[in-house]
């Protein structure tokens, strides 16, 4: 057992992904991945691919797509950054599950709200960036080469997933983490199993080989993958 753990990405469900779930089980699991986020730093991967992107190109206005965007927690991140760095920023967030739009709302999140799969999106749909954040590990392999080309196609400028590394070190801090801090019990049973979905560097590579698309694929804390691509212009 010990040998083939964690050795290849898992195929179990994560119970947050259940469309039978309540809007109020499904904000209290929100609310957690926000927590969770801001004490591991967890927006830093985002924030620093930005901080680059700006940096080359000097850009001041950007439009940004954040796909499975969960309550928000991101793009706010992003809109604080923006308000720092001086960058005007026209946010919007995608995720299919209704619940997902009254969490950002009431929780201020600003700019545009689609709910919808994302491969539903109108094909002539674009953005300078698509982002994600702990979106990826829900698509199975076959769903995440198709995620890739659909990014390129409605990135003009670039685009980044930022998603947890596949390693022991991950499943076992958020295991005792979560039960620890007594989070929510879809939160605890959801957490080992995202970890187990993941990735490892190698997944990466496969994976953008399949699709046909340069990526760099860069290890930052807190164990996430930040896998990025950006149109030379
Ligand atoms: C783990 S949450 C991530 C939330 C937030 N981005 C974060 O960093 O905490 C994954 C989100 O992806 C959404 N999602 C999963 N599959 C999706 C799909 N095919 N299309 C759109 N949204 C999807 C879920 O509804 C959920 O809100």
């Amino acid at each position: 057992m010990a040998g083939i753990w964690l050795s290849a990405r898992s195929a179990e469900a994560e119970w947050m992904d259940d469309a039978g779930q309540t809007e109020s089980a499904f904000r209290a699991v929100l609310r957690d991945l926000e927590f969770l986020n801001r004490v591991t730093f967890g927006y830093r991967p985002t924030l620093n691919w930005l901080d680059a992107l700006v940096a080359r190109t000097g850009a001041t206005t950007l439009s940004v797509l954040d796909v499975g965007a969960g309550g928000g927690d991101t793009l706010r991140a992003i809109a604080r950054w923006g308000a720092r760095r001086g960058v005007a920023l026209e946010l919007t967030g995608l995720d299919r599950s209704p619940a997902a739009l009254a969490a950002a709302r009431h929780m201020g999140t600003p700019g545009q709200w689609i709910t919808t799969d994302v491969f539903d999106l109108p094909p002539e749909a674009r953005f300078d960036l698509v982002i994600s954040s702990l979106f990826a590990h829900h698509l199975n392999d076959a769903e995440l080469v198709r995620f890739l080309r659909w990014m390129q196609t409605h990135a003009t400028q670039g685009w980044m997933i930022n998603d947890i590394h596949r390693h022991a070190i991950s499943w076992c801090g958020l295991w005792a983490g979560t039960r620890l801090l007594r989070l929510d019990p879809i939160v605890v049973h959801d957490s080992t199993v995202s970890v187990a979905r993941a990735f490892k560097r190698d997944d990466w590579r496969r994976l953008a080989r399949e699709a046909g698309v340069a990526a760099r694929v860069e290890w930052q804390m807190p164990f996430r993958w930040a896998v990025s691509s950006e149109r030379a212009n």
